[in-house]
């Protein structure tokens, strides 16, 4: 295992009703006065926006709101949420939504602070020194930045989507009420599905050796994933499952899974180049790219994906021939998103493989390589995304 630090230090608030008390949270936290950040109006819909207000005015909080995030969120939405912020002298925003929503919230976080674009940080290595405070009432189970420091934000002007890291932009507190995921679509479900298990493979492909203590918390998450998932597409109200894919998204994005070992990232970084380009969800992105990433790179250590095969998908282990058992359970996960309704090539997700080399391009490797597992080159990618453009079960 690896030298590592784990710091995490966002309160989970967990349970029914828990919004109620948010707040009692931005107080315990420093917050004075606030910005409601939320989406597209699903918040407003359910009537969680209404519930968060209700419980900052019982604490006496004073707020503005600033909604409107997208799926993929802007840069655009969040220069005005700096504006709002200064103007208004806000001192806490508190993100009502999802990944989106609680990425924009970070962007605006570290702006407001800094003297020069807020972009420099997600076009360059610069680091965040100073971020307002966050907190988060979560209503998807999916991206994990209720736990993360990361924040990924498209540039509208040419669709570049790029991403930002701080442990100042961990939340300081996140409500994870499973009842707020009830209203979800089953794509979108299905698609944060994807998502939370992309996050605990982007750390199972390790190259450190040893890692048994990791290994079998990832398995755990993936085996959660694939008892729960099929059983909320089912019938959207269960509650437990609910509770188990929300608990499983954070924990798959916090790092408890992935400390002490190599990450990859490349499937991540492959992905963000079509959410970029077509403006697709994520987790479906990663549907269509996840499992050809991995058609691409096995040979590198099959028997790490033998183990998958077997631990993860139940695959009998064919001693004789690993290779066999590692495909198979490549096979299986690719099946597995298409029963849950995700799709599993280009044509599917609404990609074209004429702009493959368009995608290859925004990449921006030029002539390096990049992946924490198996380095790949620009050319790697394009073989990449030619297996994901054609793939079929
Ligand atoms: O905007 P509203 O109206 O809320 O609708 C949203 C949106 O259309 C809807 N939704 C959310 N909660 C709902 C709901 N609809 C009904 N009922 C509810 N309870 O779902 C749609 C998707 O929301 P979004 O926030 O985009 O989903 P997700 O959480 O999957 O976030 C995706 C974004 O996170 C980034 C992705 O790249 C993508 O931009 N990621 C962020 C990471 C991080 N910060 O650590 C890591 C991830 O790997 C990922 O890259
Ligand atoms: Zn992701």
């Amino acid at each position: 295992m690896e030298n590592f630090s784990f710091y995490s230090p966002t309160e989970f608030v967990f349970g029914k009703g828990t919004e109620n008390s948010c707040g009692e949270y931005v107080k315990k936290y420093g917050g004075s006065k606030v910005l409601i950040h939320y989406g597209s109006g699903s918040a407003v819909k359910s009537g969680l926006l209404a519930r968060v207000k209700d419980s900052l005015n019982k604490c006496g909080i004073p707020y503005v709101e600033l909604g409107g995030v997208k799926p993929n969120p802007r840069d655009t939405l969040i220069y005005e949420g700096i504006k709002l912020c200064r103007d208004e002298k806000v001192d806490f925003i508190l993100s009502v939504g999802g990944g989106s929503c609680i990425d924009s919230s970070k962007g605006i976080a570290l702006g407001v602070p800094y003297d020069g674009d807020f972009w420099d940080f997600y076009s360059t290595d610069k680091e965040v020194k100073e971020a307002l405070p966050i907190g988060t009432v979560l209503t998807i189970a999916a991206a994990g930045s209720e736990g993360s420091g990361g924040s990924v934000v498209t540039k509208e002007d040419g669709m570049l989507k790029r991403d930002a890291g701080s442990d100042l932009l961990r939340p300081r507190f996140s409500i994870l009420n499973p009842l707020l995921t009830c209203t979800l679509p089953a794509y979108q479900t299905a698609c944060g599905a994807t998502d939370i298990m992309a996050h605990v493979f982007e750390r199972y492909f390790t190259n450190t050796k040893e890692v048994e203590i990791t290994d079998r918390l990832c398995e755990a998450v993936l085996l959660t994933m694939v008892k729960e998932t099929p059983r909320v597409i089912a019938d959207p109200n269960n509650y437990e499952a609910r509770a188990n894919i929300m608990w499983a998204g954070t924990v798959a994005h916090n790092d408890i899974v992935g400390v002490g070992r190599s990450q990859d990232w490349n499937s991540h970084g492959i992905e963000h180049e079509l959410s970029g380009l077509y403006d697709c969800a994520h987790g479906a992105g990663l549907a269509v790219i996840m499992p050809a990433w991995m058609e691409f790179v096995y040979k590198h250590d099959v028997m790490r994906f033998a183990q998958m095969a077997v631990r993860v998908w139940g695959c009998e282990m064919n001693f004789e021939n690993p290779e066999e058992t590692a495909l198979k359970g490549i096979a299986c996960f690719r099946k597995f998103l298409h029963e849950i309704g995700m799709p599993i090539n280009f044509s599917e997700l609404g990609a074209k493989e004429e702009d493959i080399p368009v995608l290859v391009e925004k990449f921006g490797l030029g002539d390096g390589k990049t992946g924490g597992f198996v380095a790949l080159s620009s050319e790697d990618v394009a073989k990449i995304y030619g297996i994901a453009a054609k793939a079929t079960l």
